[in-house]
């Protein structure tokens, strides 16, 4: 039996000044089913999505929005219209507000009212029915800012999901998920399929198309390449219809000679600044060589950004362990110490942290690495335009140049701007936490190449991945975390998923 479309997209062209965003897109979706939405960063997936739920409200694009047989206008300014319609979404960039409770956020705008007050009882009984509902594991009390990215997301999609949506909107759900939680949001996905709620779902990470999708739509500069029934096509397919070429390999082979240790860390502890009584690291050790790549592996919450942070003097209060860089013990205080100590760190919140989004990608590249030009800045500051375009054309940051503004780009190309800005620093330590999440796979490619020649020129490199096949095709050995210790490094010739498993989980323990 033919489905009938729920909602077409038809001939539609959205500009910004100096980029077509969207040029002549026309796509179907069918009601009741999930659609797929793939393609490089800067592609235009966000931008039309954003069409949809009334940010760019209709006039502002050429082209129609067909909804139930009818034109979808969405006047200026107003997001609620398209919420009544019904079409409800979850943005790539979490939307919460930090001070709030869960719950506030969830009914914030729409909270249920006694005469003149709030009633706060059914707002919490109200949130909690809804998170139960969808097995959200997530505290209805709980402050935002207490969350963990991943409850963030959870309460993001309760959110959407408190409204009656008959269209759901994901874009990039999972960018910031545990495996656990991104087996329960194709579960809930699952779920409101059987309910009859079409779904449109945004993501990078490929292998979930053929998990979850009944039909995907590939878009590749602004433009529709096409959309078939997911049965149809294949991960190397998709690949190669979103880069334009086929991608034989998955992670460019690196030509490294790591050489001796020169930085240790051994049983380091420390507690959580905002609430001494917890225990954030529990004994962690690992050496470090020149010119290599260590990966830390281990499940979230596992303590891995947490090492990391404290390490490098923004997080923990130390309390126990010993540092040593060059046979000296060295205690870091702060993030400055550290980079006084040739040591980097690109947080694994590049959003809060990594980037100033009203300057320019070539000021927010050059920032930490004003140094490298001062000597000649004045008299001539296109050494500095010309390292940055560098960056910008092998990372292939999509933006009209380099003198743009970071809010004007794709999320994904916010995230290579950070990364170019740190690369660029040369830190003899360059720690990356998730530095690949939510880049698409071209460009991913890129950043393991720049990864691999830095480690090759006697850079040492630490890599946390979310994902395990990132920390295997890229690192010399990987250390394990579990529960906030170390639990072994494993030599990367010996390091399968089920070993590196069986330490995260502490079935082995070293
Ligand atoms: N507000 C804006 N002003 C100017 N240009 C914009 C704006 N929003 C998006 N763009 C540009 O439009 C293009 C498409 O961006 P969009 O955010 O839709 O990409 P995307 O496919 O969602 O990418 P990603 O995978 O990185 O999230 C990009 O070149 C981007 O820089
Ligand atoms: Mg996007």
């Amino acid at each position: 039996m033919e489905q009938d479309v729920l909602l077409e997209v038809k001939n539609v062209t959205k500009e910004f000044p100096g980029v077509t965003a969207l040029s002549d897109v026309s796509i179907k979706i069918k009601r009741g089913e999930i659609h797929g939405l793939c393609g490089e960063n800067g592609a235009g997936k966000s931008t039309l999505m954003k069409i949809l739920c009334g940010v760019y409200p209709h006039g502002s694009y050429s082209g129609d929005i067909i909804y139930n047989g009818k034109v979808l206008r969405l006047g200026a300014g107003s997001i609620h219209q398209a919420i009544e319609e019904g079409i409800a979404i979850v943005y790539q960039e979490l939307t919460l507000i930090p001070l709030m409770t869960v719950g506030e956020n969830i009914f914030l705008g729409k909270e249920p009212r006694t005469g003149v007050g709030i009633d706060w009882n059914k707002l919490y009984s109200d949130t909690d029915e809804l998170l139960k509902r969808y097995k959200l594991p997530v505290s209805p009390h709980e402050v935002v800012k207490n969350l963990g990215v991943g409850q963030m997301q959870m309460t993001e999609i309760a959110k959407a999901l408190s409204e009656k949506a008959d269209v759901l909107i994901l874009d990039e759900p999972t960018s910031a998920l545990s495996e656990a939680e991104v087996d329960k949001l194709m579960e809930i996905l699952a779920t409101l399929k059987s309910l009859g709620v079409t779904c449109i779902y945004i993501s990078h990470k490929l292998e979930e198309f053929f998990r979850i999708t009944d039909t995907v739509s590939v878009l590749r500069d602004g433009k529709v390449v096409t959309t078939l029934p997911t049965k149809d096509t294949s991960l190397e397919k998709l690949v190669q219809l979103m880069v334009g070429r086929e991608m034989k390999e998955r992670f460019p082979k690196g030509n490294r000679k790591p050489g001796e240790v020169f930085f240790t860390v051994e049983g380091l502890r420390a507690l959580d600044p905002n609430d001494p009584s917890r225990e954030i690291v529990k004994g962690a050790s690992f050496e470090l060589r020149k010119g290599e790549i260590l990966g830390i592996a281990g499940l979230m919450g596992s303590g891995r950004t947490e090492l990391v942070t404290t390490i490098f003097g923004e997080y923990g209060i130390l309390t126990g362990g010993k540092i040593t860089l060059d046979g000296q013990e060295i205690k870091i205080g702060s993030a400055r110490e550290a980079m006084s100590h040739g040591i980097s760190l690109v947080p694994e919140d590049r959003k809060r942290q990594g980037l100033v989004l009203i300057q320019t990608i070539l000021q927010n590249i050059s920032l930490p690495n004003l140094d490298r030009f001062s000597g000649f800045m004045r008299i001539n500051g296109s050494a500095e335009i010309a390292e940055a375009e560098k960056f910008s054309k092998s990372l292939s940051i999509k933006a009209p140049s380099v003198h743009v503004a970071a809010e004007s780009l794709s999320g994904g190309n916010q995230q290579k701007v950070v990364i170019s800005k740190w690369l660029m620093s040369e830190p003899r330590i360059l720690i990356l936490d998730d530095p690949t999440r939510g880049i698409d796979v071209g460009a991913k490619f890129e950043i393991y190449k720049l990864i691999n020649q830095l480690a090759e020129a006697g850079y040492s490199i630490i890599m946390i991945s979310s994902e395990l096949e990132e920390v295997l095709g890229m690192a010399d050995r990987v250390m394990v975390m579990w529960e906030g210790r170390s639990n072994g490094t494993l030599d990367i010739a010996q390091a399968t998923q089920e070993k590196v498993m069986a330490r995260a989980t502490g079935i082995e323990i070293a």
